[in-house]
Parts: structure tokens; C-alpha cells; sequence
């Protein structure tokens, strides 16, 4: 069964499919990152639509909660296993991507309340300077992808066990769940 755009919900991952949960995720991101884009410019251009405010607010949403979750995915499951590799590259390349996720979170910090203030209409932000965090944040999340992508998951496919994948989709469930239940 395909895996829902809505991760925060009970239960997923399903087990023995965290690589896919996870480039899927990252296939999100990049259309989150579209969708924040396009909205931006119409915000500069003073042409936003309701529906663009809508789409907004679902980004703001996915940032907030799925993004979240994907962090803690990664440094739980994937990074503690490259960080012990041995392998010089691999341990440099996996602390810059733990680094990131410090950097993007303090991003999205800065750059939520300006975009929720798109959503609510209000007039204190600055088109030009919105746009340019979010470039910068969109710069920084589509690197850190790459990066992932290329080294890290390739990496971590080949050398994380079953038996450890199994435990991953376990506890990635049971967050999402306890997360489900306080929300
Ligand atoms: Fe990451
Ligand atoms: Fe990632």
C-alpha cells in the first residue's frame, strides 16, 4: 500500500519500509519547497489568492510537524550507525548533516511567524524579505537532501540490519502515535 502524504499519522511507517518512508518524505519536502516558493513570489508580486493562502498554511503545517519528525527519524535511526562507520567521510559528512538540522530548525524559527502572518493577513511583513529567507531555507533543506541522498541513505541501506530497521519502524510508530494523541 502506498505510503500517505500524511506521516504523522498512528502507525507509520509500515515495517521493513523506512528507506521508502524516507525518500518519500524527502520527495515532500521538495514539493513543500515549490509550493512555499510559488506562494512567495506571488506575495511579492501582491497577487495572492485565497487558495494560495490555503497552500501556506498546509507548508506551515508540514514544517511544523512532518519535518519535525523526519529529524528525529534520522538522528534516531540512521546517524548513530554512520557515526560509528569508522569511516572518516562518512562520520565528517554525517556530524555536517546533524549540524543542519540544527541550522534549518533555527531557519524555520525565524521564517514561521513571518509566513503565518501572510496566512492571517497581517501587514508588518516584508514581501522581499520573506523571500529571501525562504530561498535561503529552500537552499539549505534541498543541500542537506542532496546530501542525504547521495551519501547518507546509500551508506546506511547497505550497512544498518534488519533486525535494527525493524526496531526503527517500531519506534517511529509508537512517536507518531504518542504524538497523534497529545495533538
Ligand atoms: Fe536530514
Ligand atoms: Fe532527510
Amino acid at each position: 500500500m502506498p505510503l500517505s502524504a500524511d506521516t504523522l499519522r498512528p502507525g507509520a511507517p509500515l515495517t521493513g519500509e523506512l528507506f521508502q518512508f524516507l525518500d518519500e518524505t524527502h520527495q515532500q519536502l521538495a514539493q513543500e519547497l515549490e509550493h512555499l516558493n510559488r506562494v512567495v513570489d506571488a506575495l511579492v508580486r501582491d497577487q495572492l489568492t485565497p487558495q494560495d493562502t490555503q497552500q501556506l498554511a498546509r507548508t506551515i503545517h508540514w514544517f511544523d510537524t512532518v519535518a519535525r519528525q523526519h529529524h528525529q527519524d534520522e538522528e534516531k535511526h540512521i546517524f548513530p550507525t554512520l557515526l560509528t562507520s569508522g569511516d572518516v567521510q562518512v562520520v565528517q559528512v554525517t556530524e555536517r548533516l546533524r549540524q543542519d538540522h540544527g541550522w534549518i530548525e533555527q531557519n524555520w524559527l525565524e521564517i514561521g511567524p513571518h509566513l503565518s502572518a501572510v496566512v492571517h493577513g497581517n501587514h508588518w511583513i516584508e514581501p522581499p524579505l520573506v523571500q529571501e529567507m525562504v530561498q535561503m531555507f529552500s537552499q539549505l533543506c534541498l543541500d542537506h537532501l542532496t546530501l542525504e541522498e547521495s551519501l547518507a541513505y546509500p551508506w546506511a541501506r547497505s550497512h544498518i540490519h534488519a533486525v535494527d530497521l525493524a526496531k526503527a519502524d517500531r519506534e517511529m510508530a509508537e512517536r507518531r502515535a504518542k504524538y497523534a494523541a497529545r495533538h
